[in-house]
């Protein structure tokens, strides 16, 4: 898959190795003090959550979970937005590993900012959890626990296709295609996920990206915000599609991706395939209504969930259970992941797809 680094080999044999001493993936510690945290740590310590800017619901949503979810374990939570950038998200962390954190959970807005403070949180011994997005470029990662973002990446690249031959049977077709933040470790593997499914097709003439914007660095949306994507579309719009039909757009998430919609329907023109990510309220509704094409379903209650096991086997002196030691290198470790599964949605599944969701259930019933 994708990030495998030189270190893949060696963490296949390791991975192999730890299944073979154990049968449900979950090894007892042999580190003391390592990453395992083998010693365990009182009930009622503090846990630090860091997390980035309110760029999409779901960090809304993971902020009370975190607060609910470590508190009624009986830790005292100590979970931070930092809605002003790198620096505010710095100073919080360091105020974690003042608090005397014993876990510290982390959502990076920028993956390869947080060095200095991950050393410190380490030498304080505290357990470092990367949380849906990579720390980058540091060995002061100790776990990492997210949706699969390739995977996601996959599924929104075959949405594309399947949305655009179901409603235009054979090609060409002209695409456009956004990407995600360039400081979030996510934005390229999902961008890459989506690539491998239609790299082939922009070869072969199927696709055809009319603007020319096909690699990354052209594609990203600063900030993951609307407006950048949405001032994108609009010049993408008058300078490629005076003309021509836009078919379809590889949207990384859903706020860029009702952005775009937002600036295809003010240019007056025909709204094309569209891919999202988050299954936010307005995009499920969009999907309902027939305009927003797909979404991704990363349940962020299971997300959540999972990474406050982990602090609960920690608490324990039990090593967490991770299901993936080969895809995650950093740059100087590949770091042991959890790995949930991402779900497609689309009008064909959107009824069922959230029954157990207690807002978009009965959103779509
Ligand atoms: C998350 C996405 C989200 C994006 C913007 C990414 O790191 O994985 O779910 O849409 O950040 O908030």
């Amino acid at each position: 898959m994708q990030m495998i680094g030189k270190a893949g080999k060696v963490a296949a044999i390791a991975a192999i190795a730890a299944l073979a001493l154990t049968a449900c993936g979950r090894t007892e510690p042999t580190t003391p003090g390592g990453a395992s945290g083998a010693a365990g740590f009182p009930q009622d310590s503090s846990i630090g959550v860091a997390l980035p800017q309110k760029t999409s619901e779901n960090w809304v949503l993971a902020e009370k979970l975190f607060n609910d979810g470590l508190s009624s374990a009986g830790f005292k939570a100590d979970v931070q937005f930092a809605n002003g950038g790198v620096s505010e998200q710095q100073n919080q962390i360091s105020a974690m590993i003042t608090k005397g954190a014993k876990v510290i959970i982390v959502g990076a807005i920028d993956g390869a900012q947080l060095g200095t403070q991950l050393q410190q949180a380490k030498d304080s011994g505290a357990t470092i959890i990367a949380y849906d997005r990579l720390l980058l470029n540091t060995a002061n990662v100790d776990y990492y626990v997210a949706y699969d973002n390739f995977k996601v990446g996959v599924l929104q690249g075959q949405a594309l296709l399947d949305g655009m031959k179901a409603k235009k049977p054979t090609g060409p077709y002209n695409i456009e295609l956004f990407a995600g933040s360039p400081d979030d470790a996510n934005a390229k593997v999902f961008f890459d996920g989506a690539m491998s499914i239609l790299k082939p097709k922009i070869d072969d003439g199927t696709l055809k990206v009319v603007s020319g914007q096909t690699t990354f660095e052209q594609a990203v949306t600063q900030g993951w915000k609307a407006e950048n994507a949405q001032r994108r579309a609009d010049t993408l719009l008058t300078g490629s599609y005076t003309t021509a039909s836009l078919d379809g757009v590889l949207s990384p998430n859903d706020t860029l991706a009702r952005a775009v919609l937002t600036s295809v329907k003010a240019a007056g023109k025909p709204l094309p395939i569209i891919t999202g990510q988050d299954s936010e309220v307005e995009s499920v509704k969009s999907i309902l209504a027939g305009e927003q094409y797909s979404t991704i379903n990363k349940d962020t209650r299971k997300l959540v969930e999972h990474a406050i096991t982990m602090v609960k086997d920690l608490q324990a002196g039990k090593t967490p259970e991770v299901n993936d030691t080969k895809s995650y290198n950093n740059t100087v470790k590949t770091v042991p992941a959890f790995l949930l599964p991402p779900v497609i949605v689309t009008a064909a599944n959107v009824k069922t797809a959230y029954v157990d969701d207690p807002v978009l259930g009965p959103l779509t019933k």
